[in-house]
């Protein structure tokens, strides 16, 4: 039953079964059990049957409030929310949407009241609702027609209704019915290449595509989008890596290398950590038995389409790269401890974030070479001169920081991986650490740029 192109009439009768027992409430691990099919399986029949992947077919749309409880804008380079958020019409039904909290933030944060949002990722209008609920006009568009149905349901609400939302069916890489310098504001959520499938082989849905080819037609998404924005003006896009053999594809940031290409320069670099990740009993022992973290963030970038005449930059006080700090430290633990981190994201208390993040990277890594704050232009250099020592299966971490540099973001732990090209190393682990602080959005005054509050550490492993 794993084949959805040749199947007898009896598998039609249990496809039909399936799609009622979902019409009736009836959870996927519960028709998994009864009808011996994978959840793969009820997700790519319902996306071939229905047109559009949902997780459920009876969303209760009941509006209880417009705006979410208690909301404070993020301030700093980690956004983390518990729940996804449902307020207004949003909900979790259309698969991989991206949380409310998102564009809320990006919408205030980057435009003002009347001003045009573009999503050309639209999905089921996530970006749209938060656009109406925040009055900015809003284009929103999909290859799929019948996401764009579903997005119009989810706008379909009374509220102020000066600012409609205007949809259409249409590609990313083709944005030829808008103007240039037209656009205020950009936000979208790329489908990730061959992770989860948008539809059931519709030409056109670059969810479809492998990464290679992904990347290829994003090119053109980027070039469009800096053609469409206003000079000045931000295109954010959320992206996550992927995993493949054991090792993490760095997806997210050759996906900013497109956009830089593209002409855009990079505003902000955010990590939005994902909560729905599984850290104890069957995954915490296969984590350890098998040395892998699981993918626990994802990359949010904010591009800037340059003003062309010289901007006046203001000098700011923030930490500028300096590579005196390049320290290769080899430290032997003496006492084990219990617990180890499970997952990319650490998030240590700050009195104990050395000792820590030093714990979990020895234990884990099992006495890597540890270079900290090296810099990216050194870092060939530095570890050639070290590899001979290196034994199949020995680890080097490398801990690094993003910088600020005149208005702009310099992506050091980005330049790091660009630059460290030595076949017998393989990137396994791209880990963010932060200091634990529940109270920094509040301790931080808004400022027009985040505050940098996360590290890298990147793991590569010996192989041959
Ligand atoms: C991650 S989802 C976006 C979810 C959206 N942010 C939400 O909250 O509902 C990615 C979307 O990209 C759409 N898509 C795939 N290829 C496209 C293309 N070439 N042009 C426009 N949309 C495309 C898919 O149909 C899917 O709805």
């Amino acid at each position: 039953m794993n084949n959805l192109k040749t199947i007898s009439q009896s598998d039609i009768n249990i496809q039909e079964a399936i799609l009622q027992e979902k019409a009736r409430g009836i959870p996927d691990i519960e028709i998994g059990r009864r009808y011996g099919v994978s959840f793969h399986y009820i997700e790519k029949l319902i996306t071939e049957k229905k047109g559009i992947n949902i997780s459920n077919f009876n969303v209760d749309k009941e509006i209880k409030s417009f705006y979410p409880k208690n909301f404070t804008e993020e301030k700093t380079t980690v956004w983390s929310f518990k729940s996804r958020g449902n307020w207004a019409t949003h909900s979790g039904e259309y698969r991989g949407n991206w949380s409310p909290y998102i564009p809320r933030n990006l919408i205030l944060r980057y435009s003002k009241e009347g001003e045009t949002v573009l999503d050309y990722f639209c999905g089921a209008g996530t970006t749209a609702v938060e656009s109406k609920l925040l009055r900015r006009k809003c284009i929103a568009l999909d290859i799929n027609k019948e996401a764009i149905k579903l997005a119009k349901q989810n706008v379909n609400f009374k509220f102020d209704n000066t600012y409609k939302p205007e949809f259409l069916v249409g590609d990313a890489r083709d944005l030829s019915n808008l103007t240039n310098n037209s656009i205020d504001l950009i936000c979208a959520h790329p489908p990730y290449a061959n992770i989860l499938n948008y539809t059931s082989n519709q030409k056109d849905d670059l969810s479809n595509l492998d990464i290679d080819e992904f990347l290829k037609e994003i090119k053109k998404v980027a070039e469009e989008s800096y053609r469409v924005l206003k000079p000045g003006r931000q295109c954010a896009i959320l992206i996550g890596d992927t995993r493949r053999k054991k090792c993490v594809i760095p997806l997210g940031f050759q996906f900013i290398d497109v956009y830089l290409r593209a002409g855009f320069k990079l505003k902000e670099l955010i990590i939005k950590r994902q909560h729905n990740c599984k850290t104890s009993g069957f995954w915490y022992a296969n984590s350890i038995k098998y040395n892998f973290l699981l993918l626990a963030h994802e990359h949010l970038p904010i591009f800037e389409k340059p003003i062309k005449k010289e901007q006046s930059i203001v000098k700011e006080n923030t930490f500028v790269y300096s590579g005196n700090e390049t320290t290769i430290k080899k430290i032997h633990l003496k006492k084990k401890f219990e617990e180890l981190e499970t997952t990319t994201v650490w998030n240590f208390p700050e009195n104990e974030f050395e000792k820590l993040l030093t714990k979990n990277v020895f234990e884990r890594y099992k006495n890597p070479l540890f270079i900290k704050f090296p810099i990216p232009e050194e870092i060939q250099k530095i570890i050639s001169e070290k590899i001979f020592i290196f034994k199949t299966g020995n680890f080097c971490v490398i801990q690094t920081k993003d910088v600020r540099i005149n208005g702009y973001i310099r992506p050091i732990a980005k330049e790091i991986i660009d630059n460290l090209k030595i076949d017998t190393l393989k990137i396994k682990e791209i880990i963010i650490v932060n200091t634990e602080n529940k109270n920094f959005n509040h301790q931080f005054p808004f400022s027009k740029e985040l505050k940098i509050t996360h590290q890298y550490l990147l793991v590569y492993e010996k192989i041959l």
